[in-house]
């Protein structure tokens, strides 16, 4: 079955589909994204996945490229013509089409989509989650306006290709004072020596993860205590358990950072418990 994909108001063939080279997103990087689990035929957290997409596209005034109604629409379309039932889908809207010009088009050019989706390798994660996987730590060195779901994603793609060519799997910026920020694709979390979830507040540093905030919401009916606070690589160290979060992923154990070992060594057994109440709790639409 050929893989579909949706741009720009048609659904063609994915290994045709392309944008214009003039696209902004393209060029510049000049666009926001998205990127949904689906599970068991349900794509899950999507209102606030649309909620922070709306987010994303105010602060750089770039406008709907078509009704939030219509989106879910395509969204939906696009799961169906791909059969995918437990994957996810990726979403792009950029500023559009128009003559390679730093400053903004004329307000007449409309932004551009792109929405594709794929299966994920239920085994490839199920081993994660079995095994933990081993992070490294990085200088932070990206712009000031990450909460901004952007394409703009260059320094997030060198921090994860020397965690690759480490043995590691995610690489953890760190700020200049020695604090935690988050994954090049995942927020941070740790259960400290009293059994508390840590993670760093989401005002302001770090990309506000929808997996994150649904986590909240995991984490009261198990009787656990979520503090927003930031944490420092030494006591991320300590920590009893560390694990990562994304709508990818949902929950990553790490049992290694920079080779040393976390807790045990072995994947803690608060991370499994929030991936496995995960789905119950978490906002689910029929495809
Ligand atoms: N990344 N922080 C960063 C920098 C991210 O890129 C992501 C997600 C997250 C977690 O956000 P959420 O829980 O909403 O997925 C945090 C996506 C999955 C990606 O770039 O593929």
């Amino acid at each position: 079955m050929p893989r579909i994909a949706y741009v720009n108001g048609a659904y063609v063939p994915h290994s045709e589909a392309a944008v214009h080279v003039e696209d902004r997103g393209y060029q510049f990087a000049d666009g926001v994204y998205e990127v949904c689990e689906v599970r068991h035929g349900f794509i899950v957290d999507l209102s606030r996945h649309l909620d922070r997409l709306d987010r994303s596209l105010k602060e750089l005034r770039i406008g709907w490229p078509m009704s939030r109604a219509a989106l879910i629409h395509v969204i939906r379309e696009v799961l169906r013509r791909n059969r995918v039932r437990n994957g996810l889908f990726y979403l792009q809207v950029t500023r559009g089409v128009a003559r390679r010009d730093h400053v903004f088009p004329t307000k007449d050019t409309p932004p551009s989509l792109v929405v594709t989706a794929k299966r994920t390798d239920a085994a490839a994660i199920a081993k994660k989650n079995a095994e933990g996987i081993a992070a490294i730590t990085v200088p932070e060195n990206r712009w000031d306006r990450v909460d901004i779901k952007s394409v703009g994603l260059l320094p997030n793609v060198l921090a994860r290709q020397k965690a690759k060519e480490l043995g590691a799997q995610e690489a953890i910026f760190v700020d200049v004072d020695g604090t935690v920020k988050e994954g090049a694709a995942t927020n941070v979390w740790i259960v400290d020596g009293d059994g508390t979830l840590r993670t760093r507040p989401a005002e302001h540093g770090i990309l506000r993860g929808i997996t994150r905030t649904t986590l909240m919401d995991v984490a009261k009916p198990l009787g656990l205590k979520v503090e927003e606070k930031a944490f420092s690589v030494e006591e991320m160290f300590a920590a009893r358990e560390v694990f990562i979060t994304a709508a990818t992923s949902i929950c990553f154990p790490v049992v290694s950072v920079d080779g040393k070992t976390i807790g045990n060594g072995h994947p803690g057994s608060i991370a499994q418990n929030i991936r496995e109440a995960f789905f119950d709790i978490a906002e689910k639409t029929l495809i």
